[in-house]
């Protein structure tokens, strides 16, 4: 049963199973997510395009330096979303073959729009089943902020092992360890109390596998898919300052957690959350100014198969 109520918050059926404190399966998980993106296209874009480190990189430039300019490489974006990423690597160079696969319709239609004319190659499938892409075929798989929400992961990697070229790289971006960003686990923590008033189960059950979420059990993950390759995680901080309010929504249509509240709760924790995210910075127009950080990781596995 899918039921997105505008009055009730969202209720699928992987909410329905934290309800009863049992793990979702894989294909709630899917259902779930689908639910969500199907309603909100173009939410992680409208953060994560604004969020930027301290060389003023937001996190698709941070991941898309894994790709050099001057080759012809053909790389795949996995869970592309709605395409910035695709388009920042389009744009940089012509000669790249662009791939980019995602499990939403929705997401890819605005994809399509945005990647109009480019020849990008764009297609509707879940990464545990890469079946459109040949062995061998890609020199970077990329894989923007979804990987953290797969499960099961392990036909992911499989995969994307099965499709990379023998010295192909996988580079995805995932959560940074919180406590690299200041007030980062306190945006979390108010918006886990909220969502646990309803679930209390949410969090302690939360989307994806939880090895991805942790430094030390992704690398472990990605040793064990990739024995032969060099693997690397890299930290960075990425954040955005503007008026306050909008500051607090932004970072809270992040939260995909945040999804299942009321409207009347929603309000009452963006209200919490702004109040939070205050600085003491106004804007000539004297409106109050809010900033948010975000810690962001990045995984490099490089494969040297001789
Ligand atoms: C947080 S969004 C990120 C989208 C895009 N990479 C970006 O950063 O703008 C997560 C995306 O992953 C996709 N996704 C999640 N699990 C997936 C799976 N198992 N197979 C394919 N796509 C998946 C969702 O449909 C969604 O578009």
């Amino acid at each position: 049963m899918k039921n997105i109520n505008n009055q009730n918050g969202l209720n699928s059926i992987w909410t329905q199973s934290l309800v009863r404190n049992h793990h979702p399966n894989g294909n709630a998980l899917v259902d779930h997510l689908r639910t969500i993106h199907q309603e909100n296209t173009g939410f992680t874009e409208a953060c994560a395009s604004s969020c930027r480190d301290k060389n003023g990189r937001n996190s698709y430039e941070w991941l898309g330096e894994v790709v050099p300019d001057d080759l012809s490489l053909s790389v795949l974006d996995l869970a592309c979303g709605s395409g910035p990423l695709l388009k920042i690597l389009f744009d940089r160079n012509k000669n790249l073959n662009l791939k980019g696969i995602d499990m939403c319709p929705e997401e890819l239609v605005l994809a399509k729009t945005r990647l109009k004319n480019s020849g990008v190659n764009l297609i509707e499938s879940k990464a545990q089943n890469l079946k459109a892409i040949n062995d061998n075929s890609i020199d970077i798989v990329l894989c923007h902020w979804a990987l953290t929400l797969m499960d099961p992961i392990a036909p992911v990697l499989d995969e994307v092992k099965r499709v990379l070229t023998s010295r192909g790289q996988f580079a995805a971006l995932v959560d940074g360890p919180m406590n690299t960003a200041p007030g980062y686990e306190e945006v979390h923590d108010l918006i886990y109390n909220y969502v646990q008033e309803e679930i209390p189960s949410y969090g302690e059950i939360d989307l994806g596998d939880p090895r991805i979420r942790e430094s030390e059990s992704l690398r472990n993950l990605a040793h064990n898919a990739f024995p032969e390759a060099n693997v690397t995680i890299e930290t960075n901080v990425v954040s955005m300052e503007g008026p306050v309010t909008k500051v607090a929504k932004i970072a809270a249509g992040f939260f995909y957690a945040a999804f299942i509240l009321k409207p009347e709760k929603r309000k009452l924790m963006i209200k919490d959350l702004s109040n939070m995210l205050a600085i003491s910075k106004v804007s000539a127009d004297n409106e109050k100014q809010g900033r948010f950080a975000m810690p962001i990781s990045r995984l490099l596995v490089t494969r040297n198969i001789k």
